[in-house]
């Protein structure tokens, strides 16, 4: 029998035990131990293990036993590994059984709530080679204030990737870097109000907290255009008077739909004969699982169009990084606008994403992560399936998130609350609806969740909603009145 302590603080806690004269293999045994000390709560969430070649020293077995565990740790979701660096415990302890009721069922913590990216995986060793070849290259007078439009080398490094990636047609020069989609469009619609523009057009459902918000601040009437399955009803835009509409056509936010390249060319029609603009926010286009990626809209009209992208999709919300590409005509005054806001978005920062899209960092950072997340909506997509198979997904081709629809009996605050008794985090589509009425929905965040999370998750909704079902189903009394099977 072989026994090792872990180097976290809690050091009297065993962590590994081998038994060799047992038949189940080494990996297995040292692989359950951990995995029996993180459900446990021995090892906590961020807890480094040791390298693996000092527990094969210790258990005296071969390196590669140790390896084979922490790797298929890793694959459940329970570890997370760095090259090069520690391997750390990835998940919180599993609840203790709930009891049968589930109204005395612990709280299982599971999030599904919109808006996070996995920032665990954000590329350090990358970002830190990029930060270092600025500060080790860049001239002292670089690091004063700066044109509001950003820096060159991003403009450049920018264009070339959205030419090359996202189909867009812009020149470096039309390019204002911003902190965010946030700031971007609020710069926009500042702009637009300044020079005239009433009323807003925004899908309806769609995201509350960006530029329905700026519109209440800069006066514009926001008008909500019903979407549909591929994206906004054209047709219920084309009846507005709207002067700038928001668009995510690549994904709509949030039901998923793309907007057809018929759409797309009507409502760039409708745009040119009013002389509106349209918002393009391209907020999650490089996450694409089971088809093409969908060109942006900016490139079939970059007079018309305004392009929105950001990194906290890609790399992290945190950073605040934010790009639009604008035309000529707006340019001036949208940088004017940011200047105002907060003189220019930090340099060190810009400089640091320009070498890391130069490098090919930004790249190979997509391939590393649309696996993960592609796993991740799978796992979700199998769990719904499997458990809640009345439940309807949709949009799920590309993304961090995926909506299902309600059935009619369900009602949304009620399956909703359920969940969060139950410590289930989940959202309703009803709180982005413009107008009132539409189907219930509820949205599923899956981009830092663990695929047992995920699977977890489900299993809790779905418990969550047999108990909004009983309670609305009406009581049969127990008699022996009903039909008899066969008579
Ligand atoms: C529809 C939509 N657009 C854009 C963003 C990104 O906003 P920001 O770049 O300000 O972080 C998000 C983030 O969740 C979003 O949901």
């Amino acid at each position: 029998m072989g026994r090792i302590r872990t180097n976290s603080s809690t050091a009297e806690d065993l962590l590994i035990h081998v038994d060799r004269s047992a038949a189940e293999p080494l990996h297995r045994q040292i692989a359950a131990s951990i995995r029996g000390g993180i459900r446990a709560g021995r090892l906590r969430l961020g807890t480094s293990l040791p390298p693996t070649r000092t527990v094969a020293a210790d258990l005296g077995v071969a390196r590669g036993v140790v390896v084979e565990a922490y790797q298929q740790l890793v694959a459940e979701g329970y570890l997370t590994s760095r090259a090069g660096g520690y391997t750390r415990v990835a998940v919180e302890p599993a609840p203790p059984t709930a009891g049968r009721s589930g109204a005395d069922r612990p709280a299982a913590q599971i999030d599904f709530g919109y808006g996070r990216t996995d920032v665990s995986s954000f590329p350090r060793a990358a970002w830190l080679r990029s930060v270092r070849t600025v500060l080790t290259t860049t001239p002292n007078e670089r690091f004063a204030y700066l044109d509001g439009r950003g820096v060159p080398e991003l403009h450049v490094a920018l264009t070339d990737y959205l030419n090359r990636v996202r189909g867009t047609s812009a020149r470096p020069e039309n390019v204002v870097i911003c902190s965010g989609y946030g700031q971007g469009v609020a710069l926009i619609l500042q702009v637009l109000a300044a020079r005239g523009a009433r009323r807003l057009a925004v899908e309806d459902p769609s995201a509350d907290d960006d530029a329905r918000l700026v519109a209440a601040v800069a006066g514009l009437d926001v008008i909500g255009v019903p979407v549909g399955p591929d994206g906004l009803l054209v047709e219920e835009l084309e009846r507005t008077d709207a002067d700038v509409v928001v668009l995510t056509p690549s994904h709509q936010w949030p039901t998923g739909g793309v907007l057809s390249a018929t759409a797309r060319a009507r409502v760039i029609g409708w745009a040119q004969r009013r002389g509106a603009v349209v918002i393009e926010d391209d907020y999650d286009a490089e996450y694409r699982y089971d088809r093409a990626p969908v060109g942006a809209m900016q490139g079939l009209a970059p007079d018309t169009v305004v392009y929105c992208g950001t990194a906290s999709k890609t790399l992290a919300p945190g950073l605040r990084l934010g790009w639009l590409l604008a035309p000529a005509h707006l340019v001036d005054e949208i940088t004017a606008a940011k200047v105002r806001a907060d003189r220019g978005s930090p340099v060190i920062d810009q400089l640091t994403f320009a070498d890391f899209l130069t490098r090919g960092e930004f790249d190979r950072h997509l391939r590393r992560m649309r696996p993960v997340y592609r796993r991740r909506r799978d796992a979700l997509l199998a769990a719904l399936r499997a458990r809640l198979p009345e439940l309807e997904p949709v949009g799920v081709a590309a993304g961090q998130h995926v909506v299902t629809w309600l059935p009619q009996d369900l009602d949304e605050a009620s399956v909703v609350a359920a969940a969060a008794r139950r410590g289930l985090v989940v959202q309703g589509v009803s709180r982005y609806r413009v107008s009132p009425a539409g189907l219930g929905g509820l949205i599923f965040g899956y981009a830092t969740l663990t695929e047992r999370s995920i699977v977890d998750g489900v299993e809790v909704l779905a418990d969550a909603i047999a108990e909004v079902r009983a309670q609305v189903r009406p009581q049969v009394p127990a008699t022996d009145s009903g039909a008899v099977a066969g008579s």
